[in-house]
């Protein structure tokens, strides 16, 4: 056996027998390294007569090869057997019930967005969504609320410093009608829509939180009149409160955007102590909230957004969904809603599993 032969078996043997990534590395450098063993070898190949080269330059070749091949499939199997382990040791039962992983909950918030979604669903609106970043043509002037008009300075608007490309100011929308507007311009009456998400009003204590959320509703079609209204709300509380009960009080009101207006109060009953939904306002132990306020479509508003009022009317209506969430599950101070505090969510927070639908009752 010449050298070369013995050398070249004494380091596959090492490469076969090596454990670890690292073990292969040292290997590699102290055979094919600067200074390694073989690169010595090949190095010597310059000093020898060309007879001498013929004879030995193949087999120091053959050494280098045959060491280079060992490494790379020592390394590759060791490669693929951590991977295997890891395979093994990561592997998860897709199969297992979801209730056996922690997992966090669904917001108050999200849940009733999700079972208005529903409720309305039924009654055949579709969910429309605008932007919260708004100008204040769709937030303001569409909706009948001029620049000089007081109703500006009442939603305490939080404004950009700089105006959009057409001259436009830019604010935090105030309220979701104006997805009405963007949502008249852009899809052919009829109209029935539900409009859910964020709004924004400088305003902070107990009831009010500088973001909130709003959802709007509208329906644009002929001869509407405000008893599709009054039906549709009273409609829409029975479910979500998930009672027959239900009574409702339509006061007049105001809104520059909505002729006749009306804000709309829902009777509720005293119960050991505490507020319940349902029953008449007006009973010995009973009184009114309000929650919503709505009305006809005002034909300045359907006019803006290209539509002739001769033959389009609709009703439309905005309610508070924290307010709503509040009365339902029984929270008393809406900035908690915002808090992030994780023995809040816990405590009223719902499982992702418990999605809503009126066949299992929406907030069930
Ligand atoms: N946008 C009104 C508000 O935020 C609510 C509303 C919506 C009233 C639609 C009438 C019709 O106060």
């Amino acid at each position: 056996m010449t050298e070369i032969s013995h050398l070249k078996s004494g380091l596959l043997a090492d490469i076969a027998a090596a454990e670890t990534a690292d073990a292969i590395e040292a290997l590699r450098v102290g055979a094919l390294g600067k200074s390694g063993v073989v690169t010595g070898l090949l190095k010597t190949l310059g000093a020898m007569t060309p007879e001498e080269r013929q004879s030995k330059g193949p087999e120091i070749h053959d050494l280098r090869e045959a060491v280079t091949d060992a490494i790379a499939s020592r390394k590759a199997a060791l490669e693929g057997a951590a991977l295997e382990a890891r395979l093994a040791a990561e592997w998860i039962d897709m199969t297992l019930p979801a209730e056996a992983v922690p997992q966090g909950s669904i917001h108050p918030v999200s849940q009733v967005m999700d079972e208005l979604a529903e409720i309305f669903a039924d009654l055949g609106f579709a969910v429309a969504t605008g932007p919260e970043i708004e100008d204040d043509w769709h937030n303001f002037s569409a909706l009948n609320i001029p620049e000089t008009h007081p109703a500006r300075a009442m939603h305490d608007t939080f404004y950009f410093p700089d105006k959009d490309g057409e001259g436009r100011d830019m604010l935090l929308r105030t309220h979701t009608s104006p997805v009405q507007i963007r949502t008249m311009m852009t899809t052919p009456a009829p109209i029935r829509i539900i409009a859910p998400g964020r709004v924004y009003r400088s305003d902070s204590d107990a009831t009010h939180t500088p973001m909130f959320h709003q959802i709007e509703g509208l329906v644009i079609d002929k001869a509407i009149h405000m008893g599709h209204l009054k039906w549709t709300l009273e409609t829409f509380l029975k479910a979500f409160f998930e009672r027959d009960d239900i009574v409702l009080r339509l006061r007049p009101s105001y809104f520059p955007f909505t002729e006749p207006s009306a804000e709309v109060d829902v009777g509720f009953t005293w119960e050991k102590g505490k507020r319940v939904i349902g029953g008449h306002g007006d009973d010995d132990n009973g009184g009114w909230m309000e929650v919503l306020g709505s009305g006809m479509v005002h034909p300045k508003v359907i006019t803006a957004c290209g539509l002739d009022p001769a033959e389009w009317q609709g009703f439309a209506f905005g309610c508070g969904i924290d307010r709503l969430a509040m009365l339902k599950y029984g929270m008393e101070d809406l900035r908690a809603f915002f808090d992030g505090d994780l023995r809040w969510l816990k405590h009223y927070g719902f499982s992702a599993l418990d999605v809503p639908t009126l066949s299992g009752g929406v907030g069930a």
